[in-house]
């Protein structure tokens, strides 16, 4: 092992997000416009250099790895990728392997994420009517994406929701999303709308529901007990002492969580991304493609990047008005 990532704030980096694919098989409102173009595949790394690159984080202490999309799963042999990294597992180097999925490839994929070794799936899913479903993943059907569920969790995989707070769509949602949770004891998380991308005609400060608002309503029914625990990433948990069920907040807007900030993002052609909301990368497919079976270089790039690593973002939709955005889409970069 080599000497830990520290960025230029002192946090630690033991977190990466790895985004095997900018394509999906969604086109969910906030996120996409529905005539997306994708990324030539030429440009992606192949699965070798997916390995290769994410073995060389866990050798420099990366602890934690979540593949993202785009849709993960809609990869082609993205089980090869999963089944390598196995080993970083069963080294002790690694200490979870997870995802973060729309759900509607779990039916087929579960039982062998499972056998790879992960625990934990997180599943975005943004309402329970089959009808609003449709209308905001575009291309989405929710019978698929449950029958996704429901083999995750027979396969014994951990699951929590992640649910985009959204004025107007699923603010008439919120107790029937936190009851469904409840009955099927999975975590639920609610992330605020970020201005990520252009998304066609949609408008951010239409959809912008605040989380403040939003505990607010919860508040109505449930008595909330402020927790400490943590599970790595910027979310902050309430445990709803009539049910005992936990739930999460993301709040990029409405608080800054960035002081903390432990992870970087890998994207699909090999870019690393410093920040969620900041437009800092590096390239790291050159070092690696130029270098073959010699990943020092590949390490000094990783090192020089994380130099770069920004304070935190800006999202900022105060006084009417969309600061802070970045152009590129969300499924660039993974969440
Ligand atoms: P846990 O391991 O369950 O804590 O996962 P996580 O919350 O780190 O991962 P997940 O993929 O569930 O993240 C949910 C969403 O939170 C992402 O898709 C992003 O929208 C948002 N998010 C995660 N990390 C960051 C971050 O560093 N900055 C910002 N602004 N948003 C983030
Ligand atoms: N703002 C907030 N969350 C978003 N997601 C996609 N686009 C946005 C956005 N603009 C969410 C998805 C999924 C995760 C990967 O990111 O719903 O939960
Ligand atoms: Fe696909 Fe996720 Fe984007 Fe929806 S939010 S289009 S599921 S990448």
């Amino acid at each position: 092992m080599t000497a830990p990532l520290i960025d230029p704030f002192q946090r630690a980096i033991s977190y990466l997000r790895v985004s095997v694919t900018d394509r999906c098989d969604f086109r969910c409102v906030y996120c996409m416009s529905e005539n997306m173009t994708f990324l030539p595949k030429k440009e992606l790394l192949t699965l070798e250099e997916l390995d290769r690159m994410c073995s060389t984080f866990v050798r420099m202490g990366v602890e934690k790895l979540r593949i993202t999309g785009g849709e993960p799963l809609v990869r082609k042999g993205i089980m090869t990728f999963f089944n390598a990294m196995t080993r970083h597992l069963d080294s002790g180097d690694l200490k979870e392997l997870t995802l973060t999925t729309n759900g509607s490839q779990l039916e087929r994929f579960a039982d062998d994420l499972y056998a790879a070794g992960v625990r934990r799936v997180n599943i975005s899913l943004d309402t329970l009517d089959e009808k609003k479903f449709a209308d905001i993943t575009r291309w989405g059907r929710l019978p698929q994406v449950i029958r996704g569920i429901d083999a995750a969790q027979r396969a014994g995989l951990r699951v929590k929701i992640n649910t985009v707070a959204l004025k107007g769509f699923n603010e008439n949602e919120l107790f029937a999303l936190v009851d469904w949770c409840k009955s099927r004891d999975m975590d639920l998380t609610f992330i605020e709308v970020m201005p990520m991308g252009d998304i066609g005609n949609e408008d951010r400060l239409d959809q912008y529901w605040k989380l403040s608002d939003l505990r607010k309503d919860l508040a109505q029914r449930y008595t909330l007990t402020e927790l400490s625990e943590r599970t790595g990433g910027p979310a902050r948990y309430v445990r709803l002492e009539e049910t005992g069920q936990k739930i999460g907040f993301i709040t990029p807007l409405t608080h800054n969580f960035c002081e903390s900030c432990n992870r970087v993002r890998l994207t699909c052609t090999g870019e690393l991304y410093l920040c969620l909301g900041q437009e800092d990368m590096a390239d790291l497919r050159a070092p690696l493609r130029n270098n073959p079976g010699d990943d020092a270089p590949l390490e000094a790039a990783i090192r020089q990047a994380i130099t770069l690593k920004p304070e935190g973002h800006d999202f900022d939709y105060s006084r009417q008005t969309v600061d802070g955005r970045v152009s590129r889409h969300m499924s660039h970069t993974g969440g």
